[in-house]
C-alpha cells in the first residue's frame, strides 16, 4: 500500500510531459503537446497532453486520464506499480517506493506488449466494418457489447500481418511478440506472421488485472481445419496451470458469496456472466491443478463443479474434486442435463434453470456414491470391494478433518466396511505418490513363503492396461489394489486407476516403480492377444491374492489363542478356499503340497 498523501505528492510532482514523452514522441503546440495517439491507429496527431492540468486526451479515440492511468493503460501496470513507476521518474523521496523502483519488474516488457495487443484486438472488434462479423457472432451467442467490454473481448482479423505492423509502429519488436505467441514463424517463410487470425480473442488476466495471455476462438466458417481454440504458449508471465480464467473479474464476488463456480472454458465463463452468474472461473484447457485449487482457496471454501455430464466430464469432475479436497476445500457437483454445458443451458433454458440445478448441487463424495450405485457397484461383494478402492482416493484427499470424518462415516455405512478398516486403508500411503520405501504387501515372516510365479500375471495385466482406458476400466472392476503382490506393480496399478491415460510416470512416483512403468510402456501387450492375456492375468492375480489370504489365515489359525478364535478363522478360511477352488479347479492339488494340515509336507513347492 502507498499512503494517499504520497500518491498525491507523486501526482503533483510528476512531469506528465516527461513521463509520456519517454514513451510517445511529443511535439509542443502552444501550452500543450501533441502526438500520434499510442492507443489507436492514426496518421494525424489527435493525442494531446496538457501539462498545466496534468492530463492527456485523445480526440480520436476518446482515451483520457492522468499520468497514472496513462502508464497503467500503456504499460500494462496496476495502480500501485504505476505510482511507483511515476515516482521513480519524479524524484519523490519515499524510501519504500525507491527501493521497489530499483528492482524493476523484468517482465514489464511482456505486460506492455500484451496490453498493447489486447487494446488492438478490442479496437478491431469495435471497428465499424471490420468487426461486424465478430460482433454479430458474439451477439448470436448472447454476449452483449457490455459483457464483451467487461471481459476485454477482441477480434483478430483474417489478416497475416496487421498486428505485427501496428506493433512495430509502436516500437514492439518481433522477438518479444514471437515469445508471447502473438507472432509465429514457419520454417519455410522466415517472415513472422500474426499468431491469432480470424478469431474472437479472450484476454486472460492475472489476479492484478494485467493481461498475461490470450485465447482465440475460431468463428464463422473460416479455417474449418484449424483448432477451435488457439492459446498463448507458456511464457515468463503465464503458466496455464497456475491461473484461472475469470478470477480477476470474479474474485470479489467469490469472496462475498463464499463460493465459486468452476466451468470448463472461456465461453462458459463469459456466457454465465452475461446471465448474471458472477462467481465463475475456468481452468485453462487443462484438468484443474493443485496450484489452481490453492489460488481459489484464497477466496472461498465451497466450490461448485459444472462440467459436462458425459464420461469425460465426469472424470474431470472427480479429478477436480479430489484436487480441491486436497486443498482443503468443499467441492460439490452440479449435474447438467446430458449434452448441455453451462453456456448452452442458460441460453436454452434461462438463468433460472441453472439456478435450480445449482441449488441441487451434491457433495462430491455423495455424487461418487450415486454414480457407483447407478453402475451397480454395490450389488456384489466383489464389486463393493472395487467400489471401496475407487472411494479411497477421495477419502484420502479430504484434508478438512471434519469433512473427512463425515466422508468416512458415509462410506462405512454404504459399503459395510468398518470405519477402522477404512481408516487403516487410508493411512496406507499411496505408493504412487512418492512413499520413499515400499514394503511388499505382506510382512516377511519367519516362515518361508511359497513364492509362486506372482509377478508374471501382474506385469502382463499392466501391459494390457496401458493399451487403453477401456482396459483400465475393466481391470478396475475385477482387481483391487490389494490383490497386487509386487509393491511397484501395485503403485503403477493405482496410478493408472487415477489416470487411465497416463503415459509417463508422474514425477512423484517411486523411482523403481517409475522405471518399471517406463519398461511397461516401452513394451505393451500386443493388442491381438489383449483379451486372452487380460483374462489369464486377471485370474492368476486373483487366485494368488486369494491364496495369500488363505495362507495368512492359516498362520493366524496356528497362532490362535482360543478355540473360539480358531473356529472363526477356520470358517473364514474354508469360505476363501471354496472361492479359490471355484476360480482355479487345480487349486486343491497345488495347495495340498503347500498348506500345512492338508497333507504332511509343508515345504515350498517352488
Ligand atoms: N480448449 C482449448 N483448445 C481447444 C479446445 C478447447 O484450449 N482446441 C479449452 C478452452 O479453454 C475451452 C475449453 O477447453 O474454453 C472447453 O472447450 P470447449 O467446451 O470445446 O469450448 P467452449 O469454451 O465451450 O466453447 P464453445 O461453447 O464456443 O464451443
Ligand atoms: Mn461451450
Amino acid at each position: 500500500m502507498i499512503p494517499d498523501d504520497v500518491i498525491d505528492e507523486v501526482r503533483a510532482r510528476a512531469d506528465i510531459v516527461d513521463v509520456i514523452g519517454e514513451i510517445v514522441s511529443l511535439k509542443k503546440a502552444g501550452r500543450e503537446y501533441k502526438a500520434n495517439c499510442p492507443f489507436h491507429e492514426e496518421r494525424t496527431p489527435s493525442f494531446c497532453v496538457v501539462p498545466d492540468k496534468g492530463f492527456y486526451k485523445c480526440f480520436g479515440c476518446g482515451k483520457s486520464g492522468d499520468v497514472f492511468s496513462f502508464v497503467m493503460e500503456r504499460q500494462g501496470m496496476d495502480f500501485i506499480e504505476a505510482v511507483k513507476y511515476v515516482a521513480g521518474r519524479s524524484g519523490v523521496e519515499v524510501r519504500e517506493v525507491k527501493r521497489d523502483e530499483a528492482e524493476e519488474d523484468p517482465n514489464r516488457p511482456f505486460f506492455e506488449m500484451n496490453a498493447f495487443a489486447g487494446g488492438w484486438f478490442r479496437e478491431r472488434l469495435l471497428d465499424e466494418a471490420g468487426g461486424a462479423g465478430a460482433r454479430a457472432y458474439l451477439e448470436g451467442r448472447g454476449i452483449t457489447p457490455e459483457v464483451a467490454e467487461r471481459f476485454g473481448l477482441g477480434f483478430a482479423p483474417d489478416e497475416w500481418r496487421e498486428l505485427r505492423e501496428a506493433s512495430a509502429k509502436h516500437g514492439f519488436d518481433d522477438q518479444m511478440m514471437l515469445s508471447l505467441g502473438l507472432l509465429k514463424q514457419s520454417e519455410r517463410s522466415k517472415e513472422p506472421y500474426d499468431g491469432f487470425r480470424s478469431r474472437i480473442i479472450f484476454p486472460i488476466e492475472g489476479l492484478s488485472g494485467k493481461v498475461i495471455a490470450f485465447g482465440g476462438r475460431i468463428f464463422g466458417d473460416e479455417g474449418k481445419d484449424s483448432p477451435k481454440y488457439i492459446n498463448s504458449p507458456e511464457t515468463p508471465i503465464y503458466q496455464k496451470g497456475q491461473n484461472l480464467y475469470g478470477l480477476s473479474w470474479a474474485k470479489n464476488n467469490i469472496r462475498r458469496e463464499e463460493a465459486a463456480m468452476v466451468v470448463e472454458g472461456y465461453m462458459d465463463v463469459v456466457s454465465l456472466a452475461a446471465a448474471g452468474f458472477e462467481t465463475v472461473v475456468a481452468p485453462l484447457g487443462t484438468a484443474l491443478t493443485p496450484e489452481q485449487a490453492k489460488l481459489l482457496s484464497r477466496y472461498c471454501t465451497r466450490v461448485l463443479l459444472l462440467f459436462d455430464s458425459d464420461a469425460a466430464g465426469l472424470k474431470a469432475t472427480f479429478r477436480a474434486g479430489d484436487v480441491l479436497l486436497e486443498a482443503g476445500m468443499h467441492p460439490a457437483v452440479v449435474t447438467l442435463p446430458p449434452g448441455e454445458d453451462p453456456d448452452t443451458l442458460v441460453r436454452s433454458s434461462g438463468p433460472e434453470a441453472l439456478a435450480v440445478l445449482v441449488d441441487d448441487a451434491v457433495d462430491v463424495l455423495d455424487r461418487k456414491l450415486q454414480i457407483l450405485d447407478e453402475r451397480d457397484y454395490f450389488s456384489s461383494i466383489e464389486r463393493t470391494r472395487s467400489a471401496v478402492d475407487r472411494l479411497l482416493p477421495t477419502l484420502r484427499a479430504a484434508k478438512d478433518p471434519t469433512l473427512r470424518d463425515i466422508y468416512v462415516s458415509k462410506v462405512a455405512e454404504r459399503t459395510g466396511v468398518r470405519r477402522e478398516t477404512l481408516e487403516t486403508e487410508m493411512q496406507k500411503r499411496r505408493p504412487s505418490y512418492g512413499s520413499p520405501r515400499l514394503e511388499p504387501s505382506r510382512p516377511v515372516g519367519p516362515k518361508v513363503r511359497p513364492t509362486l510365479r506372482t509377478r508374471g500375471g501382474e506385469l502382463q495385466l499392466l501391459k494390457v492396461m496401458v493399451r487403453g482406458e477401456e482396459w483400465v476400466e475393466r481391470a478396475a472392476e475385477l482387481i483391487s489394489t490389494e490383490d497386487f503382490y509386487d509393491p511397484y506393480h501395485r503403485a503403477i496399478f493405482e496410478a493408472l486407476l487415477d489416470d487411465p491415460v497416463m503415459r509417463a510416470p508422474p514425477a512423484s512416483m517411486d523411482p523403481v516403480a517409475a522405471q518399471r512403468f517406463d519398461e511397461i510402456l516401452a513394451d505393451p501387450e500386443e493388442l491381438a492377444h489383449g483379451i486372452e492375456v487380460f483374462t489369464n492375468s486377471v485370474s492368476r492375480i486373483r487366485v494368488l491374492a486369494l491364496d495369500r489370504r488363505v495362507q495368512d489365515l492359516q498362520d493366524q489359525i496356528e497362532g490362535a489363542v482360543s478355540d473360539a478364535e480358531k473356529l472363526e478363522l477356520m470358517t473364514k478360511k474354508a469360505k476363501l478356499a471354496a472361492e479359490l477352488r471355484e476360480l482355479d479347479p487345480n487349486y486343491w492339488a497345488s495347495a495340498a503340497r503347500r498348506i500345512p494340515g492338508t497333507n504332511n509336507s509343508n515345504e515350498s513347492s517352488r
